[in-house]
């Protein structure tokens, strides 16, 4: 068993820790983490275990995950109308694939604090000009200039505050009847009719309406707050560790200690090193924790840092988010399957079917093609079904709004319409209407199983 008593939350600093900006003043970056240790927590650890006890129904196939949300939040963006959509598409996706799996869907958005991207190079070319890498808005600025690339820590308090803001309307909305059953069943109805697929999403969208329909015939209320008041959670990728250590806290009821910046944290495939300190850090807090396996993994390693991070083999406490790429799924996927089952740790599948499928459109854009996406999603639930293990779950990069960045979909979307709303500052996400459609062709997988 691992030993805790070696660890705080600072242990993480005897590590190698990649990823991390090259803060250019310590004195002024410890300051700022310091400050950010006083303020209070975002998130209560009694939701953290809420979601916990969720997860560990989704390992055994009794629920589902949905994360979904931009690859990398910004500042800029954090409005009113954009976390309202973000919200809104992925409750829409919640209710096709609750009615679909005819199990609950639990709810995770990469909101409310994703400030934080790992980079292939510590250096990009812009314009003809070599600047240090974006590292995401808690780091450094998107400006293609040199001085605004510099990372200053002062936007890790920025990021804090934002994130306390858009936790603050999420909680709003989620109560306050935003995303009853009656209001997210209206929008979809309303998609499928603008949808040039809507007839094939009709059947579904009719079938959701009749079962809501029956429940009120047979004497069921469904205007109750168990129906109007959605519970919803937050994650994002724990990457800058000076950031995620300050908002560590010990919970007064267990003694444990728990990272309330978010519900869930996730390692990203870049930053999960057996002896990192990205691993070091997470061992010791007791939040549900994704890490993305792509195919570049050692076996024996995965287990390994399985074995590190829950030691106990609780369920709940693992999401592998497995992101092969449509081409090679089938190759990378099966092995990993057949030896996490050998070895009997608990943890929850789920596919991340956008980060390996990612390309360089002819226009110049990064982009992904629905019918990848869609493709690596159908192999995903096909070689667990083969193997016998649980496809417990997805994670997208996607927005409410109404962007031109992944090609397909129903419209079509061509490579040429990229360039008419591109905005994305990192990975290409799907618009609303291509999230719902991938729900509702999800929907179709799962019950045809
Ligand atoms: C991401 O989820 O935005 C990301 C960087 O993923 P990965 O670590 O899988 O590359
Ligand atoms: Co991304």
């Amino acid at each position: 068993m691992e030993n805790m008593s070696n660890w705080s939350k600072t242990s993480w600093h005897n590590f190698p820790a990649l990823q991390q900006p090259k803060w250019p003043d310590k004195q002024r970056y410890d300051e700022i983490v310091q400050t950010i240790s006083e303020l209070p927590p975002l998130v209560f650890a009694g939701e953290i275990r809420d979601l916990k006890s969720m997860l560990a129904k989704a390992v055994k196939g009794e629920a589902f995950l949905l994360q979904g949300g931009d690859c990398s939040e910004e500042f800029s963006r954090c409005t009113a109308p954009n976390i309202r959509e973000t919200l809104k598409v992925l409750l829409q996706m919640a209710v096709v694939l609750t009615y679909a799996g005819n199990k609950p869907v639990v709810k995770v958005g990469r909101i409310a604090g994703q400030y934080a991207k790992p980079r292939s190079a510590d250096m990009e070319n812009v314009n003809g000009m070599e600047i240090p890498s974006y590292r995401g808005d808690m780091a450094n600025s998107i400006e293609p200039d040199a001085e605004a690339r510099i990372p200053d820590p002062a936007r890790m308090l920025k990021g804090y505050h934002l994130s306390a803001s858009t936790l603050n309307l999420l909680r709003a909305f989620t109560r306050g009847g935003f995303g009853s059953l009656h209001r997210v069943q209206a929008w979809n109805q309303e998609f499928v009719k603008q949808s040039p697929m809507g007839r094939s999403y009709e059947r579904m969208a009719v079938q959701i309406s009749n079962a809501i329909k029956f429940m009120e015939t047979i004497g069921i209320e469904t205007d109750i707050p168990r129906l109007k008041e959605v519970q919803f959670f937050t994650s994002h990728e724990a990457l800058f560790l000076g950031y995620e250590q300050a908002l560590t806290r010990e919970d007064s009821i267990t003694g444990g200690w728990y990272d309330c910046s978010a519900h869930m944290l996730w390692i990203g495939d870049r930053t999960r090193q057996l002896d990192g300190a990205h691993i070091e850090f997470l061992r010791g807090v007791r939040n549900p924790l994704g890490m993305k396996v792509g195919p570049n993994y050692d076996i024996d390693t995965i287990l390994k840092i399985i074995e590190r991070l829950n030691p106990e083999n609780e369920a709940g406490r693992i999401t592998l988010i497995t992101r092969f790429g449509y081409r090679d799924i089938e190759k990378y996927l099966p092995p990993l399957l057949r030896a996490v089952k050998k070895s009997g740790q608990q943890v929850l599948w789920t596919c991340d079917p956008m980060h390996a499928n990612t390309f360089k459109a002819d226009s110049g854009h990064k982009t992904r093609d629905f019918e990848n996406i869609l493709s690596e999603l159908r192999c995903f639930f096909e070689l667990h079904w083969v193997e016998g293990t649980v496809p417990g779950g997805v994670h997208f990069e996607l927005t409410g709004d109404d962007v031109t960045e992944c090609i397909g979909g129903a419209r079509q979307l061509s490579d040429a319409q990229l360039g008419q709303r591109y905005l994305t500052t990192c990975d290409p996400r799907l618009n609303a209407e291509q999230s719902l459609e991938m729900a509702f062709q999800i929907a179709e997988m799962i019950r045809s199983s």
